[in-house]
């Protein structure tokens, strides 16, 4: 078999688990994506965030949207305004919103429309404890997440806490979308080991797309 052939045949879908699917490479190059983050940045840069607990998270967030991802002592939620400014959020380009778009109906999630764009920088040792995305208004609509720059192993378990989660690999370019019974499945990001990546340098670049409100 070619070289091609194989890595055409590395490259193809494939199932994590029901409602859950790989999309290999589908974000690649990734070039004009990370462009138009850096425009997102300037008007609402990284920060690491409180949990309820107390606790400053290692992943930096920030986000872009009607909606964004917000934790602090007072809990878990979406907010129209980015606390830190108290501005709205940026738009969230039409580019990111159609790669969502797409990548949600590749994996047999059609007419995904995303209001929320959360945006996760990791640094070398930086990680995401196993949670569930359950601040979302609606659970019929997907999670469809970006994956950019350096390689992370992504953890998927089951409904609860106690499965033990499959370790996927997840490179620059990949997409990972879960919906349907897969929705509320456990995940997390393991800590990130460090390397080098010509596109974000030492570290790992996450989007991750909702419908939030
Ligand atoms: C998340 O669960 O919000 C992000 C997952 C990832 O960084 O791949
Ligand atoms: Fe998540």
């Amino acid at each position: 078999m070619s070289p091609d052939l194989l890595s055409g045949l590395a490259r193809a879908p494939s199932a994590i688990a029901p409602d859950a699917t790989l999309l290999p490479g589908f974000a690649a190059p990734g070039t004009e994506l990370l462009e138009q983050l850096g425009s997102i940045l300037a008007v609402a840069p990284f920060r690491h965030m409180l949990t309820p607990g107390g606790h400053r998270m290692s992943v930096a967030m920030t986000s872009a949207g009607a909606l964004g991802w917000v934790t602090d002592r007072r809990g878990y939620r979406y907010d129209p305004c980015d606390p830190e400014t108290g501005r709205p959020w940026p738009a969230l380009p039409a580019s990111f919103a159609g790669l969502a778009q797409h990548a949600a109906e590749a994996a047999g999630f059609p007419g995904f429309t995303p209001d929320s764009c959360l945006i996760n920088r990791y640094a070398p040792g930086a990680q995401l404890a196993l949670h569930q995305d359950r601040n979302e208004r609606d659970f019929d609509q997907p999670i469809v997440s970006v994956s950019l720059g350096l390689t992370a192993t992504f953890l998927f378990g089951g409904l609860t806490r106690a499965a033990r989660p499959s370790r996927i690999r997840l490179e620059h370019g990949d997409i990972v979308v879960w919906g349907g019974a897969a929705r509320l499945a456990f995940h997390g990001i393991a800590p990130l080991p460090a390397g080098f990546h010509p596109l974000t340098g030492s570290c790992r670049i996450n989007l991750t797309f909702r419908r939030a409100g």
